[in-house]
């Protein structure tokens, strides 16, 4: 299928300190956007643990292409389009399950879990005819490519391109972290996740989880709600943890100006996050012993002490490293945005590491979370402002040409630098520009 646009209209949006309101926009770039980013670049699309034995299922998206995500009878874990090869009718309706094949609820054509047309009722009427109903295109078609990496599943449906772990580059860290974390070296899926549909463009979203100047100012309605409560504590009463969870969003612009943000190739970032455990936790105190008795006390220190990470891999998660968070960034149109916020259980950790993880959830990244409400409202603002206003360019200027090149990435100078933006932008440039090539 052509593009809509060309290289050189891509360019034009793009300039190294601000980009065009388009982006964001423009219906045909965000067409343009699901071929050129979410039809080639590395997606992650779900969790080992979601499919654990052979036909274990779950539905989902790649960029707007529904995908069901299956284990397949050899074991290896297949992502199928989860469209009809008769008349394109997405043939799985449940978000998860276990199935020998798929059956369409239509005509009943019939697919093994590899996706290949396995039945078609009364096929001899085909014989004659110019289909060929052998051919792998009738069938739920695979991503070419489908990937692991620590337990978690990407795929791409470029057949050509970058290694996963090339493409996760030093983001790996992150994801080796959160299973490092688990006394048995793995995370698992336990429930299903928050699902939140916004009304802006997915770009909004990604470039929010980077950006260090929002926090003290957007979510000052939670942040002094938290300080009033700690204030009405009788006298000598530690607060809740929660407290804190919130009220560290007020802190101080020095703060975050030293926060490390590393931004790296394929539009990626890693940021010191906040909200570390405190280590005086009853609960944290017994999981740290488990974790000791298990790798002794070298390792163990070695992996509490990784910094609390916020991992964006571009363009479709975020991952929180020690609350076990994991937020998918679906788009659905160019002013739609669908937010999954999945949450993983520590193996062989205490019970109680597990509460504390959905605990975070509920009261950070949830849609009745009072602090998410806030960046909801914000990005939903700056969508409906560029619609409606003549301001074409949106500035990402601050503290541009102040960038530290680092081994592991460029790093943001100061925390509160527009960095992570232009570095999205140029990863987007990249892939929007790029005919051919790995898609970066
Ligand atoms: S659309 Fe699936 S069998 Fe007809
Ligand atoms: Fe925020």
């Amino acid at each position: 299928m052509a593009f809509n646009k060309t290289p050189k209209e891509f360019r034009d949006l793009v300039r190294p300190d601000r980009v065009h309101r388009d982006v964001y926009l423009d219906r045909e770039v965000f067409r343009d956007e699901l071929r050129r980013i979410h039809g080639r670049a590395w997606l992650y699309v779900a969790h080992e643990s979601q499919v654990p034995s052979a036909g274990d299922f779950m539905t989902t998206a790649m960029g707007v292409t529904p995908v069901v995500v299956v284990r397949h009878k050899d074991a290896s874990i297949r992502v199928l389009r989860n469209r009809c090869g008769h008349k394109g009718a997405a043939v799985v309706g449940k978000r998860c399950g276990s199935a020998k094949s798929f059956r369409c609820m239509y005509h009943g054509w019939t697919y093994d879990t590899d996706g290949s047309l396995q039945a078609v009722p009364q096929r001899k009427a085909y014989d004659g005819t110019e289909i060929d109903l052998n051919d792998p295109a009738h069938g739920m078609t695979p991503a070419p490519r489908v990937g692991t990496y620590r337990g978690f599943v990407f795929a791409s449906f470029a057949a050509e391109g970058p290694e996963l772990e090339t493409f996760l580059g030093p983001t790996t860290t992150a994801l080796d972290n959160i299973a490092d974390r688990a006394p048995d070296g793995e995370v698992e899926v336990v429930g299903g996740p928050f699902r939140l549909i916004q009304r802006n463009n997915w770009k909004m979203v990604i470039e929010n989880l980077n950006d260090l100047m929002h926090p003290m100012v957007v979510h000052i309605s939670s942040t002094e709600a938290a300080e009033q409560e700690e204030a009405e504590l009788p006298e000598g009463q530690k607060p809740p943890p929660e407290i804190p969870l919130l009220t560290s969003n007020g802190w101080s612009y020095d703060f975050w100006n030293g926060l490390r943000v590393v931004c790296c190739e394929y539009g990626h970032s890693l940021m010191g996050a906040i909200n570390t455990p405190p280590d005086t936790d009853p609960v944290f105190v017994e999981y740290a012993d488990v974790l000791e008795k298990r790798h002794g006390p070298h390792r163990t220190d070695e992996i509490l002490s990784y910094p609390s990470v916020m991992a964006l891999v571009y363009p479709n998660i975020s991952l929180h490293t020690s609350y076990q968070q994991l937020r998918v960034i679906h788009p659905i149109d160019v002013d739609r945005t669908l937010l999954e916020v999945w949450t993983f259980r520590l193996k062989g950790a205490p019970e109680g590491m597990y509460r504390r993880c959905r605990s975070y959830a509920n009261l950070v990244n949830s849609p009745s979370s009072i602090g998410n409400a806030d960046d909801v409202e914000a990005f939903m603002r700056v969508h409906r402002g560029l619609e409606n206003d003549t301001m074409e360019w949106i500035s990402q200027h601050r503290n541009v040409g102040q960038d530290q090149q680092t081994n592991e990435g460029v790093v943001a100078v100061p925390g509160t630098s527009e960095l992570p933006m232009r570095n999205h932008f140029k990863a987007w440039l990249a892939y929007m520009t790029e005919e051919q090539g790995n898609g970066r």
